[in-house]
């Protein structure tokens, strides 16, 4: 969701009040993404790299995460969305944490849109950890080194038991990965638009969606028609 900052100096505003904006179009994309049948939406909210951010700035973000988690929650219930919070939750406010924990439980059951909010997500920790777990259950013979396979690697992921992405889309003309979901996007259609997130908006989601349907995914292979 990047580019927050810059809607906001471009209009005058001081930046926090971009974030607060792009909470909005998250909404709105999270809305049209349900009523148009994507089955999982993941946005990257916070990274373990955000903190080096201004304290004013990183503040100003957590308390958003807080009021908007318990401003929606009620609308997530109803809409059937299954929220879930993706990262090293236990660095977060020990409010926030209880918030999302609330939040997590209270939809799991829900049967619509899954709406992943990565925070104090970082693509390369995510791995570490997973490295990690593996290998203590390699050390206390719960697991043979040569067993590990793709499947148990993406198990120990925070994303175990998602799909892998089919598109990333790019706000703000950056062209980079940023650290997120390094294992999960090996083989997603990539869309990079210079709207800023708080623009987003369902003509640039549309936009988006015929990009990735004009898309030829191979996975390495060949055409079935190619000579
Ligand atoms: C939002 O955009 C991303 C978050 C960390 C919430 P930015 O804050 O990175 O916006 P720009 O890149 O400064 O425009
Ligand atoms: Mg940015």
């Amino acid at each position: 969701m990047d580019g927050n900052g810059r809607w906001a100096q471009s209009r005058g505003l001081p930046r926090v009040m971009g974030h607060h904006a792009g909470v909005e179009a998250l909404k709105t994309t999270l809305r049209l993404c349900s009523d148009w049948g994507i089955t999982a939406l993941t946005a990257y909210a916070f990274s373990t790299e955000n903190w080096s951010r201004p304290g004013d700035e990183v503040n100003f973000l957590l308390t958003l995460f807080e009021r908007v988690l318990q401003k929606e929650l009620q609308s997530l219930e109803t809409e059937q969305v299954r929220i879930r919070f993706l990262g090293d939750l236990d660095g977060l406010p020990e409010k926030l944490q209880g918030l999302i924990q609330d939040a997590e439980e209270r939809t799991s059951a829900n049967t619509g849109i899954h709406l992943n909010v990565c925070t104090n997500y970082g693509g390369r920790r995510e791995l570490v950890r997973a490295t990690q777990r593996l290998a203590a259950r390699a050390a206390s013979g719960d697991l043979e080194p040569q067993n590990i396979d793709e499947n148990t690697v993406a198990a120990e992921l925070f994303t175990a038991g998602e799909q892998d992405p089919d598109l990333l889309i790019r706000t703000s003309g950056e062209h980079r990965i940023s650290n997120f979901l390094l294992w999960q996007l090996a083989y997603a259609e990539i869309h990079v638009t210079d709207v800023f997130w708080p623009d987003f908006d369902a003509e640039a989601l549309k936009k988006a969606l015929l990009d990735y349907q004009s898309r030829n995914r191979r996975f390495g292979g060949l055409d079935p028609i190619s000579p």
